[in-house]
């Protein structure tokens, strides 16, 4: 193999480049091209291909910085649907022109599902990423533990069967995504512990929504910012026990920090953030506002009257607020696990393009004897019984139901990504950076501008 392509698709995360770096410096010691493909699949469907030779005389161009954030080739949500068959070939051909010979596509569930297609003329790879950490399986045989009916739109409704009551941490397949531990850190860091001693002194209820869709990963790892309750998507939210349990928090310590991720659903299964029905470019629902969904709840059922017993001099209004922490959980310097887990998932799917495998997904596995390592596999493996690659939910035995808080499990899952996480080069980052005085008389300057000037086209 001489010369392959790199893309990144579906939403950003903090470690694309570091598994592109990843990649490239494998590329460079094998003596293989990389050519970066501009904003995931959508310069594929560009005629002319944007793209950026990333190793020329096989050496890294200095634009790729695995230790900044974003992704210097760009992302779309823009994907290949597997029935246009038109497209396919026009893509495959595109590519062939361009003398690539093997494709590595760095994303998640929706990168996967539009990569299938390709992989029919094309060799290609999957790198995971995603905050989300929803790519792969909480054990083999759950890929195929759905339920499908047809819907109104003439669609299909996929429903997720009960599964295994328990699972093991190491039969897990793909133990974690690059991305999610610096999301995790975002959030319990400069979200939650921040918002805490506010919400303290003020005598306040905060409700912090953390992303992750349906998933909950996210908000189980803002576990290390200490909120007092959290929400996942996986378990419903029983509201009567969450109210009651809002009030003897609030009795005991006069506030209340709650953390919920964005796909939380009541009893009956509909979700309390999807509000607006409004879907993004790949379908999924714009989830608008879970957290304030909650404080109406609270502040209706809780009452004015409460918090002006408690000579809070208040309504219940404002004395319950909500913070999206949004996208700040997606962008910046990724940390020291992200990092290093990235770069080496980007090598191995370099690896096993040259080997000859195809559409395949290289993984990050764990075990208690080996620790973290990689591996791959074939991307059948991810499918159900009718080819759909599902978002991975998190095991609800990861998850304590009745103290709304990580079971012993969830414990368990936890402590090898974070306990060595944070590297003492992105603490010292922080301490030279932060106030570098240069920054008040230097203009940003965007990685966007540079990689333009190495821009090429078919
Ligand atoms: O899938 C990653 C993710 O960050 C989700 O957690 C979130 O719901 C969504 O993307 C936000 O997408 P966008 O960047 O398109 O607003």
């Amino acid at each position: 193999m001489r010369r392959i392509g790199i893309l990144t698709a579906g939403g950003d995360t903090p470690a694309l480049n570091a598994t592109i770096h990843g990649a490239v410096v494998r590329a460079n010691a094998l003596k293989i091209e990389v050519y970066g493909i501009i904003k995931g699949f959508s310069g594929m469907l560009n005629p002319r291909v944007p793209h950026v030779h990333l190793n020329p005389l096989f050496s890294t161009i200095p634009e790729l910085n695995p230790c900044a954030g974003g992704s210097i080739l760009g992302a779309s949500r823009t994907y290949i649907h597997a029935d246009d068959t038109a497209t396919v070939q026009e893509v495959a051909g595109r590519l062939h022109s361009l003398g690539i010979e093997g494709l590595i596509c760095i994303g998640g569930d929706g990168t996967i599902n539009g990569m299938q297609p390709l992989s029919q003329c094309f060799p290609t790879v999957l790198a995971p990423k995603t905050i989300d950490n929803d790519l792969g399986l909480n054990y083999a045989e759950e890929a195929t533990e759905w339920l499908r009916e047809p819907a109104q739109s003439g669609k299909f409704l996929y429903r997720k069967l009960p599964g295994r009551p328990d699972v093991e941490l190491e039969e897990m397949i793909n133990y974690a995504t690059p991305g999610y531990a610096t999301a995790v850190y975002v959030a319990a860091a400069s979200g939650i512990q921040r918002i805490r001693t506010t919400a303290e002194s003020h005598r306040r209820i905060a409700i912090i929504e953390v992303m992750g869709r349906d998933s909950g990963y996210i908000a189980l790892g803002s576990a290390y910012g200490q909120p007092d309750i959290i929400l996942i998507p996986e378990v419903p939210v029983n509201y009567p026990r969450l109210e009651s349990r809002v009030r003897e928090l609030y009795e005991l310590q006069k506030h209340v920090v709650m953390v919920v991720g964005e796909g939380v659903v009541d009893e009956r299964g509909h979700s309390l953030g999807a509000i607006s029905k409004s879907t993004d470019p790949a379908g999924n629902v714009i989830f608008s506002g879970a957290a304030e969904h909650l404080k109406q709840m609270l502040a209706k059922s809780i009452g004015d009257e409460y918090f002006v017993g408690k000579r809070r001099n208040e309504s219940a209004d404002s004395a319950i607020f909500t913070r999206k922490l949004g996208h700040t959980q997606r962008g910046g310097r990724p940390i020291l696990f992200d990092r290093f887990h990235a770069a080496q998932l980007g090598g191995k799917a370099v690896e096993i393009l040259v080997e000859g495998f195809n559409n395949c997904i290289v993984t990050l596995q764990w075990t208690a004897g080996r620790g973290f390592f990689v591996d791959s596999i074939t991307a059948n493996k991810l499918r159900d019984q009718w080819g759909i690659i599902h978002p991975r939910r998190m095991h609800h035995s990861l998850y304590d139901a009745h103290r709304f808080q990580p079971s012993k499990l969830g414990i368990e899952y936890l402590l090898p990504i974070f306990t060595n996480a944070i590297g003492a080069d992105d603490l010292e980052e922080v301490r030279m950076q932060q106030f570098n005085p240069g920054n008040l008389t230097r203009r940003y300057q965007s990685v966007n501008v540079d990689m333009q000037k190495r821009m090429r086209y078919l």
